[in-house]
């Protein structure tokens, strides 16, 4: 007997609601973006009337399979309303072999969806250029209500990568430019100076060191206070002592968000530091800090 045949995907069952945006969504720009998980988190999230809150602005990421990623979904998320084009279904049930040319035949969309994401290694002149120019556009055309996301890479100040690092008798972490990616998020914040920054990062950024220092603490303070105009107040979303204020009251290791405290069946623990640009801090009340510092029971 031969392999059962996978099941068709049926084109009328997979629709989502509509990820394209609202007229008056947050635009959000997610860089180090990867495939795009968290960002896609916010592009997913809906109000009470069924509205989109968010919609994606702008995505960098420099490896190619997960920017791949990025400019299919920003391309799909078009389509939600209506469902997907019907070729994306014959493609996913091997009728097509080749990937449809999406350019030939939505060019609207995929013209969107390439202005949407770019394939940039952060910190190269290539990268700084267009973000210098998109970035001032961005707050041109939106104001300052704006969202910033961002994972710096984890590689280094992944536990298993420093392991991996430690075993190599080459390795220098004060020459590991991935280190320092980071203050290409803080450039950022400071250009944007954006109403939210999110960064996320691997729970080994907690411990790590660069030149013998502890490098998350000056990493908060680069957060809070980027060099530009705006400063930002800083938020944890799980600190154990639960009041959510940070300014010094709180350790690096209360930034660390542990899944399995949130009842999802993965114990993944990520470090998330919420920065909230500070003219807007007396606007986040305390219901809001309450229920983001809140555990499931
Ligand atoms: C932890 S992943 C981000 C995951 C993402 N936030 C998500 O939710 O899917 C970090 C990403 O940063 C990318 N990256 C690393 N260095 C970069 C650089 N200099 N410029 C752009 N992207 C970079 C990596 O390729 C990787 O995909």
């Amino acid at each position: 007997m031969g392999p059962t045949p996978l099941a068709r995907i049926d084109a009328v069952k997979v629709v989502e609601p509509d990820g394209s945006g609202a007229p008056n969504s947050i635009p959000v720009v997610d860089l180090f973006s990867g495939p795009g998980g968290l960002a896609e988190g916010f592009a997913g999230y809906r109000d009470a009337a069924g509205q989109p809150r968010f919609r994606i602005a702008l995505s960098v990421e420099m490896e190619k399979s997960a920017y791949r990623t990025l400019l299919l979904r920003a391309f799909l998320r078009q389509f939600s309303a209506t469902g997907f084009p019907s070729e994306y279904y014959d493609f996913l049930n091997g009728d097509e072999r080749e990937e449809p040319d999406w350019a030939k035949l939505h060019p609207e969309q995929w013209e969107t969806a390439c202005d949407e994401t770019r394939q940039l290694t952060l910190g190269t002149s290539a990268a700084t250029a267009f973000l210098s120019v998109r970035l001032p556009q961005l707050r041109e055309q939106f104001g300052d209500r704006l969202v910033l996301l961002g994972g710096p890479p984890c590689q280094s100040y992944s536990l298993v990568g420093r392991a991996r690092n430690a075993g190599n008798a080459d390795y220098d972490a004060s020459k590991d430019g991935r280190q320092l990616l980071y203050q290409q998020y803080v450039r950022a914040l400071r250009e944007l100076q954006p109403a939210i920054a999110i960064m996320e990062n691997v729970k080994g950024v907690l411990s790590a060191k660069h030149n013998d220092k502890p490098i998350f603490r000056h990493i908060l303070q680069r957060l809070e206070n980027p060099g530009g105009e705006k400063r930002y107040g800083l938020f944890a979303l799980a600190p154990p002592l639960g009041d959510g204020r940070c300014n010094h009251k709180l350790e690096p290791r209360d930034y660390l968000v542990r899944t399995e405290d949130f009842g999802i069946p993965q114990s993944r623990h990520r470090v998330f530091v919420v920065c909230v640009r500070e003219d807007l801090e007396p606007a986040v009340s305390a219901d809001t800090l309450a229920r983001i510092s809140q555990r499931m029971e």
